[in-house]
């Protein structure tokens, strides 16, 4: 079954030439994109949807999001606003709330956030444990999440839990609770931050999961300078997260990091993608993540969300885009490719692997996954001309229509 999507007036593929299409057409088949042109010269097919004059962009890729969690952080949020601290403890009350919940009541929680998610343009989303922190919750977090995300990230280095040793607890995310989860996940991933893991723990973490064959990423830097960034390039992680405190060290090892890639052919050997996640900046009053700098740089950038209960309980990509587009002085092209094939870059689904059936997303191109999103605007430009306004008007994900 075909689909022809015409009348498109600006199709931002965010493909490897970076092509902006006007007056444009698509054209879906099964999951996969079979074609995409201007609309005068579009085959037909065996359905037709008129885009209206609206723009398209891929879907969102949301590279970092945390949805296996029960409860809110209502009143330490508050106390934030009135001027405390974001400080890492908090997860250990989203952690009791979670372990409280139900199979049945997490599994419906993870679901509504990931439509939500959906509803608003994201169709491609890595979701991570990290509220379970034992053996059987963060095995129950891997299980469930891999029923509703498309990339899981095994995070039982994200606090240690009160009276446990730090080097005990270290040793038992290296060992059985890996073990545990290691079906149900591709990546894992370290808090390295004061108050969380130290270096050292986060290094022999990584170590473990890298030898359990999973990939890298870390989150790093987020409430000061630290070693976080030098760790996962050494480490060879696909990513480091939130980076909102850098040293001229960190930001030239992420560059060197990408020496060997060739961004125009979107081949060689990737490098270590700088996260960026704004919504957690605001919401936990950090300095923005130096996201222009690292793009002049040389470094490739990712914006996600960071859904989660304590420092950014929003799913919404196009207000990271906003923001990185207003207060991150990034284009609005810039962004968006950071929100869309910058997040597969960090996920390693930028490119296609027809062998096991796996599509690329976060760009559009012949072959790759029919993730879409159609905006209730003529350009994309209107996601930072119109901040918080409702602009998803539709969504195909993988081919089928969401919304
Ligand atoms: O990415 N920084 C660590 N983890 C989450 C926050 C976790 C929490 O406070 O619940 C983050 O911001």
């Amino acid at each position: 079954m075909s689909t022809l999507i015409t009348n498109i007036a600006e199709l931002m593929t965010q493909d490897l030439e970076h092509r902006v299409l006007k007056d444009a057409a698509v054209v879906i088949e099964g999951e996969r994109i079979s074609w995409i042109g201007a609309a005068a010269d579009a085959p037909a097919a065996d359905n037709a949807v008129d885009a209206g004059g609206r723009a398209m962009l891929p879907g969102w890729v949301d590279s970092h999001t945390h949805l296996l969690f029960a409860g809110d952080r209502t009143a330490e949020f508050e106390a934030r606003m009135a001027g405390e601290a974001y400080a890492a403890g908090g997860i250990a009350v989203t952690m009791n709330a979670t372990r409280a919940t139900s199979d049945f009541d997490l599994t419906r929680l993870a679901m509504g956030r990931v439509a939500e998610a959906v509803w608003q343009g994201t169709t491609f989303l890595e979701t991570k444990t990290g509220y379970g922190l034992d053996i059987e919750h963060e095995a129950r977090s891997a299980r469930i999440a891999s029923t509703v995300a498309d990339q899981v990230t095994y995070l039982g280095a994200h606090l240690v839990p009160a009276g446990q040793d730090p080097d005990e607890y270290t040793e038992l995310v290296c060992g059985p609770m890996l073990d545990a989860v290691r079906p149900y996940v591709q990546w894992a991933d370290v808090f390295c931050e004061e108050g969380a893991f130290t270096a050292e723990q986060s290094r022999k973490v990584l170590a473990a999961c890298r030898e359990a064959g999973l990939g890298l990423r870390v989150h790093g830097n987020q409430l000061g300078e630290g070693p976080g960034v030098q760790l996962a390039v050494d480490m060879g992680a696909a990513s480091v997260d939130h980076v909102n405190y850098l040293a001229d060290q960190d930001v030239k090892a992420l560059a060197a990091s990408w020496s060997g890639w060739d961004p125009a052919t979107g081949t060689g050997e990737r490098g270590t993608v700088a996260t960026c996640l704004p919504a957690c900046d605001l919401s936990t009053r950090q300095p923005l993540a130096p996201a222009r700098g690292l793009l002049d740089a040389g470094v490739q950038v990712a914006l996600a969300s960071n859904c989660n209960p304590g420092t950014s309980y929003t799913s919404s990509m196009a207000f990271c885009v906003t923001t990185a587009v207003l207060q991150m002085h990034l284009s609005v092209h810039e962004a968006v490719r950071a929100a869309t094939y910058g997040g597969a870059l960090a996920l390693h689904r930028e490119t296609g692997r027809d062998a096991d059936g796996e599509r690329a997303v976060g760009s559009i191109a012949v072959g790759h996954r029919a993730d879409l999103h159609l905006l209730n605007a003529p350009s994309a430009t209107h996601l930072a001309y119109r901040p918080g306004m409702p602009l998803t008007y539709a969504v195909w994900r993988a081919g089928n229509r969401e919304r």
